[in-house]
């Protein structure tokens, strides 16, 4: 009777498709003003005069804001934020606060018009003036003079400094080199918009394009001074994310406008905006080396990453992958970060593996062929069933199988180890795989399940469907949990009055909140099957609960499906309209987590359902296989087939779960043959403004991409047995494409991406 796994289509896929799912912007009220952003044209200065007497006679302008009359937010305090849940403001900087500027597109004013046009128009029109210094806008300038930050995200950053030295002296087989890779974007389908709604001069609600609307809520309330219970985010419907919809300020000028006009106020980004003032994946340089011993066992891994950043802690963590595969006893994974007069980095699909996948896994295949081993055999000899660093057991993990179950549906074995041996035509033909990994990471999320008198049953969390099918799945979970059909579960998400849920970031949605749901369903099935053991008139009275069990609807005596009670009967007969439960679930031993709300007790989970990761280390794995056809004489590279292996624990359902994974795949090919945003080093402005010339893969650029999965349950994560699949799909798929090129053409790539003048 599973619902769970099926490949069920999206349910909320006909609204989207059909234009009935309304998305951020298309929010709409009496009397609504629209904003549009002002943004810098110097790299770094001061503003020194804003004249606005040209605007202010331009027909519908309403408001004019700026430092000089804009709302005083609450300055930037980490520990007060971090205590407010309001730590990851995507950019430090409270927009509108003083005259500094601080990157070319930095947010300096708001034109408020009746208009999106009238705005548009306005904004251009307004004359600052400013002092300019010279901007830091180059990464390899800048490196020499760049710091090793001791933290990452509460981690530490800098892993074995100077230890890799020694043993890389000694080993009878050493790699070393460097990689690049370039700035990116994530460019979602639906640019950021908001729509601010104040309800006097205390409660805000926000339409906002976010990956999380308790997030949102937190760091809006923070800033604007507001209980965090006045602030309302919504986004039931969200155009994809890929770490880019974060609370950005944009969000927070259109509450200030809102304020300011006494209205409420909308303001959509444009494309060239998504260039510079949501975030975007910093470049790395980063330099690799492996030391075997004479046979090919690893023992030794260094990782180190030239990065930069400005106003964010964060920076790109490409050494994380090379803390986790393979047996090495030695790692040392450094970092250095320079600063740049450049908008804030941020987190962007698979943040450090996307790019340190390229750079490990590359050097893994250039390890391979010094030693004259199979690449896959390579990494066989080299394979570790625990952390190699934390020394504890990954809670679940197949690997190996996916290598195989790899190799078998790709045709492996028809590869050879020589570079240019296959060829079609002109074209030179190459085999190339890489080890896929991504943290299998759970938060604490609470879950609301409702059942009325009709039996339809409602499911509510705060949690947000990013494109990857959360509703669906959710609908699959309660479904089985209440024995009631698919279609009688309305799935309510993307509001942050719902009960808490974790951003949907960093591949955790599912495994957090399944679990909660899952709970919830339990906690109202056992109020039902009180209420008839206790119904004289039910057929179930007197019975003990431990011998009850429900499908279809209703609760039978287990090996008696003639003793039975429907959901409708119960609660007819019980006089109930509705029942109700709800629950929160957590991962125990995840130092410093509280329970998320009072809206939800926490649940009665026995501990050993909930992941400990005190004694597990939580990863999925996976094995990437690409096939490519290179043009010598142009220097052009085209995928011609993609093999995906994945090892992600329970697949919830089978079509949303490929769809992720062949979404990260486009988006590795992307990566490694064309995205790339380049800067005018005088300046520092991206030259690459659309998509246009932002190149992402287009239909034509992407080959059939088969996907495996090895769908065994993780058994320690949760009762439900699922990790994360959002990220994992990116991560290895450059290097597979680097590695097969070189096996094409015995060219070696290691700058990305793999554009035409590289080969000559
Ligand atoms: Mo993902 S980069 O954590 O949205």
């Amino acid at each position: 009777m599973s619902e769970t796994g099926k490949p069920i289509s999206r349910i909320d896929g006909r609204m989207k498709v059909s234009g009935k799912a309304t998305y951020s912007a298309e929010n709409n009220f009496p009397n609504i003003a629209y904003a549009f952003p002002v943004r810098a044209t110097i790299a770094k200065g001061r503003i020194v005069s804003i004249d606005d007497a040209v605007i202010q006679k331009e027909p519908g302008v309403i408001a004019v804001i700026s430092y000089k009359n804009a709302f005083k937010l609450k300055p930037l305090d980490m520990q007060a934020q971090a205590k407010a849940g309001a730590a990851f403001l995507g950019e430090n900087l409270p927009p509108l606060q003083d005259n500094v500027v601080h990157y070319p597109g930095q947010f300096i004013a708001v034109i408020v018009a009746e208009t999106y046009e009238q705005a548009r128009t306005a904004a251009y029109k307004l004359k600052i003036g400013y002092t300019s210094e010279k901007g830091a806008v180059d990464l390899k300038t800048e490196l020499p003079n760049s710091e090793k930050p001791k933290m990452f995200m509460g981690e530490e950053a800098q892993v074995n400094d100077g230890k890799a030295a020694a043993p890389l002296a000694a080993a009878s087989h050493k790699v070393e080199h460097t990689y690049s890779t370039p700035v990116e974007h994530h460019h979602p389908m639906e640019p950021h918009a908001t729509v601010a709604v104040w309800e006097g001069t205390d409660k805000l609600t926000l339409y906002d394009a976010t990956q999380g609307v308790g997030f949102t809520g937190s760091i809006a309330a923070y800033f604007l001074g507001l209980q965090k219970e006045n602030v309302r985010v919504i986004a039931p419907f969200v155009g994809g994310g890929f770490g880019s919809k974060g609370l950005w300020l944009h969000t927070l000028l259109v509450a200030m406008a809102a304020k300011a006009v006494g209205r409420p106020v909308k303001l959509a980004l444009t494309r060239q905006m998504m260039q510079t003032n949501v975030g975007h994946r910093a470049s790395t340089i980063q330099r690799v080396a492996l030391g075997t011993d004479a046979v090919g066992q690893l023992g030794v891994v260094r990782h180190h990453t030239g990065t930069y950043n400005n106003l964010t802690q964060f920076f790109e963590p490409s050494g994380k992958q090379s803390l986790v595969l393979y047996q090495a006893p030695q790692r040392e994974v450094t970092y250095n970060v320079a600063h740049l007069d450049r908008s804030a980095p941020t987190f962007m699909r698979a943040p450090g593996e996307t790019p340190g996948t390229f750079a490990l896994e590359s050097a893994m295949d250039e390890m391979a062929y010094q030693l004259k081993v199979d690449p896959i055999e390579f990494r066989i000899k080299n394979h570790t069933t625990k952390d190699p660093v934390k020394g504890h057991d990954f809670s679940s993990e197949f690997l190996l199988d996916c290598y195989r179950i790899g190799a078998e549906h790709f045709g492996w074995s028809s590869r050879s180890m020589e570079p240019r041996q296959k060829r079609h035509g002109k074209y030179l033909v190459g085999y190339g795989m890489a080890t896929a990994t991504y943290p299998g990471g759970r938060s604490a999320a609470s879950v609301k399940v409702n059942m009325n008198a009709k039996g339809d049953v409602t499911v509510m969390t705060a949690s947000i469907d990013i494109g990857t099918g959360t509703y669906t799945v959710l609908a699959q979970t309660a479904a089985d949990a209440l024995g009631v059909p698919v279609n009688r579960i309305d799935v309510k998400i993307g509001d942050s009055s719902f009960p808490p849920a974790p951003l949907a970031g960093g591949s955790q949605t599912t495994a957090s909140i399944h679990p909660a749901a899952l709970d919830a369903c339990v906690l109202l099935r056992k109020e039902l099957t009180a209420l008839a053991i206790a119904d004289p008139n039910s057929k179930l009275n007197g019975r003990n609960p431990d011998d009850i069990d429900h499908a279809d609807g209703k609760l039978f005596v287990k090996g008696d499906n003639s003793k039975s009670d429907t959901y409708l009967n119960i609660l007819s007969r019980a006089k109930r309209s509705e029942i109700e439960a709800c629950a929160t679930t957590l991962p125990i031993s995840g130092a410093g987590l509280t329970i998320p709300s009072a809206l939800c007790t926490p649940s009665q989970t026995p501990p050993e359902q909930n992941s400990d990761v005190k004694q597990y280390a939580f990863h999925s794995f996976g094995a990437q296989f690409a096939e490519v056809w290179v043009d010598e004489d142009f220097g052009t590279i085209r995928v011609k087939r993609f093999t995906s292996v994945q090892d992600v624990g329970r697949i919830m359902n089978e079509k949303t779960a490929r769809s992720q994974v062949i979404g990260g795949v486009i988006f590795g090919i992307g990566a490694a043959l064309m995205e790339a945003t380049e800067y005018d080093k005088r300046w520092g402005n991206p030259v690459t403004r659309t998509l246009a010339d932002y190149h992402v893969p287009v239909h034509l650029d992407v080959p059939p991409i088969d996907v495996h999965f090895i769908g065994k349950p993780d058994p320690h994560i949760s009762p439900i047995g699922a990790r994360g699949i959002g990220e994992i799909g990116i991560t290895g798929v450059s290097a597979a494409i680097a590695n097969a090129v070189f096996n094409a053409t015995g060219k070696r790539l290691r700058d990305l991406p793999l554009t035409p003048e590289k080969f000559f």
